[in-house]
């Protein structure tokens, strides 16, 4: 593997631009789309000797830090859908800390892009005290966290340079979903549900080539929001784990305080903050969340919320009907890829507002690519 910028001036921007291509590697050999007799199914070498004992798991509880955490959140709603399983989820550091109840009839699952985060390797002692089945989803062979879990699955996102994770975010919700589909199994009642998601996936690196075209829009975005101090980005059901991620990026590389917010929170607390100055994203594409997403944006629009809305593509006069708002128009998948989709411009838009604010795009100050220490 290549390690150099290319034609790129950063290792953030290269990794968020070879998404089509690092997406299609995870992918690789993992999929199955055979013949006329041949169903549409997923092949995880390394967790198919452990999927019964997964499937009669009390729970399952993703365990992981910072953009890791966030892939497994954008995860959770489609592995409860179809393995019927509770899923919980557990920041590490916060799972330590609480010394919270770990059990045998647990699967714990470790997200890590570098497999060394020294509180995600932690939780995984603890989990392994407990007596819990622990699969291990990372981007590095061989990394501690690979060698030490039971099982798992590699992401094969490529080596990642940039500290803000970028590839290894949108390559760990597809793995999480193939791991849906592989624990989920097949089952008549859910074989269009299954087909379809792994139709999505065979042509999600063409959603990605195509949303990547946003660049120059993001990069317009970015000017405009050069000066501002806070970025709100609120979103829901699966592009929950969007909004924080969203956030997440533009608060480490830009350096700018940007908070996620799930919307359906907005009345306890948030809508305190909204007026005309402070910009908000707010991310509302035609899923089962859509109606409730149209009804937020209409409140913020009565404060005169200063909005920002990515929608599907042709539904920028349902958002938003009469201008009033920016729009970032994405194209439509099935509802649990979006968030795969919808990182893309934000992503995009964190990498402009860093080169605009003169910060170290690829180094942001006080952080490290691996956390190995507590
Ligand atoms: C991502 O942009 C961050 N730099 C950070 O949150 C990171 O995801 C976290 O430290 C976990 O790292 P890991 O995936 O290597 O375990």
């Amino acid at each position: 593997e290549q390690i150099n910028k290319g034609k790129y001036e950063h290792y953030m921007q290269k990794e968020i631009h070879e998404q089509p291509a690092s997406l299609t590697t995870t992918m690789r050999g993992r999929l199955i789309r055979g013949g006329s007799c041949k169903a549409k199914t997923v092949l995880l070498g390394g967790l198919k000797d452990h999927l019964k004992t997964i499937r009669r798991s009390r729970r399952i509880v993703f365990i992981g830090c910072g953009t890791s955490y966030n892939a497994a959140l954008a995860a959770r709603p489609i592995l409860e859908e179809l393995s019927g399983i509770p899923v919980t989820m557990e920041i590490a550091s916060d799972l330590l800390d609480r010394q919270g109840p770990i059990y045998r009839e647990d699967t714990a699952v470790f997200v890590s892009q570098s497999g060394e985060t020294a509180d995600t390797l932690q939780a995984l002692e603890y989990a392994l005290e407990n007596g819990a089945l622990c699969v291990g989803i990372t981007n590095t062979v061989g990394s501690i966290i690979a060698r030490n879990t039971h099982c798992g699955v590699h992401i094969n996102a490529g080596c990642e340079i940039g500290v803000a994770s970028t590839k290894a975010y949108t390559s760990q919700i597809v793995v999480m979903a193939m791991v849906a589909l592989a624990i989920g199994g097949d089952t008549m009642s859910n074989q269009a549900r299954r087909e379809a998601i792994i139709d999505g996936l065979f042509d999600l690196p063409n959603k990605v080539r195509e949303v990547l075209k946003l660049d120059e829009e993001m990069k317009d975005l970015a000017k405009q929001l050069i000066a501002e101090q806070s970025l709100l980005v609120f979103g829901r059901g699966y592009n929950y784990a969007t909004a924080l991620e969203g956030a997440l990026k533009v608060k480490e590389v830009a350096l700018m305080h940007s908070e996620g917010i799930l919307a359906g929170e907005m009345k306890h607390g948030p809508l305190a903050l909204v007026d005309e100055n402070l910009p908000i994203v707010v991310i509302a594409n035609r899923d089962a969340c859509f109606s409730k997403q149209q009804s937020v944006i209409q409140q913020l629009r009565a404060r005169k919320g200063r909005l920002i809305v990515m929608c599907s593509k042709g539904d920028a006069d349902s958002v938003c009907p009469s201008g009033s708002c920016r729009v970032i128009e994405v194209p439509q998948v099935e509802d649990c890829l979006q968030p795969v989709v919808n990182i893309v411009p934000l992503q995009l838009l964190a990498y402009h507002l860093t080169v605009l604010r003169g910060f170290n795009v690829d180094q942001p100050r006080n952080l490290a690519k691996s956390v190995t220490t507590q």
